[in-house]
């Protein structure tokens, strides 16, 4: 589908065709291993449904042309797609990460990767110049998250996109908090976009999957090949949810920042809520970053369902969460119901102490994921949570 055609457009029709055999207007499952041959290798272009499948094929197509991509490849997960990524690597090279990317990114390296002789180092991506001082000879890739979780730190995909190009370094942008809806990191120069499709692409919270979308041929052939070789796909029963999913997307992700944005803004100014980050407010320190780099398809600003604050206490904290009622305590984030989680001790239990230290991220941080709910039921519920 032609990349002109407008986001909206494109997430309904792209891999949905009509079935060519019956004329369904919606795409089949195919709930199938495995598929007849009429010869020996002669085929209809899917042999074992761990190489391809016609549904997940469908989704592929429809995610890569949601990121403004050529090639999408559907994983079992988030972490599955960016293990993919990094098995892309050989003996001895070294990547950077930003220092509070997820917490299973930084389990994946530190604690599997790192033992197959892959060298990983963490830093704050805020900063372009620390990004450079920790480029080496061996560096293959640079892997953000923007905006960060829980602490909603950003990084400037453009201008570390040029970076890279200079050291000859890949670009891949961990775009699962933003969505292909409110941020496209390939128009803005990175080499591979990795989602955790659990969130706001399933939407629902029913499902894990993830992808990786480039418009690099010759990695996106490596990364079909790993796909097919270690065999972390989604079920045909989940691409087909997804595929469902991608069609509601840009109303769903609209409506929940417009949701987070009335909040923060309502929040700010709460006397319980001694402090707030939220990307959409002047206070935030990169607040001119996302004006510049979190647009809407229709090139309006946006910033998010995220949202983390704090209170005076601990015991505040605990408080809050005990008279919250819509919000579930859970982890995860992006679907169209609201979550309240506290990153220290559950999305970022395996962080080391000191690195959680370091980076600002304490016990007493509550993240909201705000929802599709009515926003005046969402602000009664957190102001009878936050009254003392
Ligand atoms: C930003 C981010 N990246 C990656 C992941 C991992 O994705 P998954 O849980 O689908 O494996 C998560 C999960 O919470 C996430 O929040």
């Amino acid at each position: 589908m032609s990349k002109k055609t407008r986001f909206q457009t494109r997430a309904i029709h792209a891999g949905n065709e009509p079935d060519k055999e019956t004329g369904a207007v919606v795409a089949p499952i195919h709930l199938t291993s495995t598929y007849q041959q009429e010869g020996v290798g002669l085929n209809k272009g899917f042999d074992y449904s761990r190489g391809g499948n016609p549904t997940r094929q469908r989704l592929e197509e429809n995610i890569a042309a949601l990121e403004e991509g050529q090639f999408g490849i559907a994983f079992a997960s988030g972490m599955a797609a960016t293990t993919a990524l990094f098995q892309t690597l050989n003996t001895g090279d070294h990547v950077i990460i930003g220092r509070n990317v997820y917490g299973g990114t930084y389990r994946m390296s530190v604690e599997v990767l790192s033992n197959h002789g892959f060298e990983f180092d963490f830093v704050d991506t805020r900063f372009l110049d620390q990004i450079e001082a920790a480029i080496k000879p061996s560096t293959k890739w640079v892997f953000v998250e923007t905006p960060t979780n829980p602490l909603l730190e950003l990084c400037d995909i453009q201008e570390t996109a040029k970076l890279c190009k200079t050291h000859e370094i890949s670009l891949a942008v961990d775009n699962t908090f933003m969505s292909p809806y409110g941020q496209t990191p390939l128009a803005l120069g990175a080499d591979i976009v990795m989602h955790s499709a659990t969130k706001f692409i399933g939407g629902h919270s029913d499902l894990i999957a993830g992808a990786l979308i480039t418009n690099d041929a010759s990695l996106a052939e490596r990364l079909y090949f790993i796909q097919k070789s270690g065999g972390a796909i989604p079920s045909p029963f989940d691409c087909w949810i997804l595929l469902r999913s991608t069609k509601t997307m840009g109303l769903r992700v609209q409506r929940q920042s417009d949701n987070a944005m009335e909040l923060a803004q309502r929040l700010q100014s709460h006397p319980a809520v001694v402090s707030i980050i939220y990307p959409g407010l002047e206070t935030h320190d990169q607040h001119d970053l996302a004006l510049k780099q979190q647009l809407n398809p229709e090139g309006d600003p946006i910033f998010g369902c995220m949202i983390s604050i704090r209170l005076s206490s601990i015991e505040k904290r605990d408080a809050f969460l005990s008279r919250i009622k819509l919000f579930t305590l859970a982890e995860s984030l992006g679907g169209v119901e609201s979550l309240v989680c506290i990153p220290y001790g559950m999305t970022h239990a395996s962080v080391p102490t000191e690195m959680k230290k370091t980076m600002g991220l304490t016990e007493d941080l509550i993240r909201l994921s705000i929802g599709i709910e009515h926003i005046e039921d969402l602000y009664a519920d957190i102001s009878q949570a936050l009254k003392d």
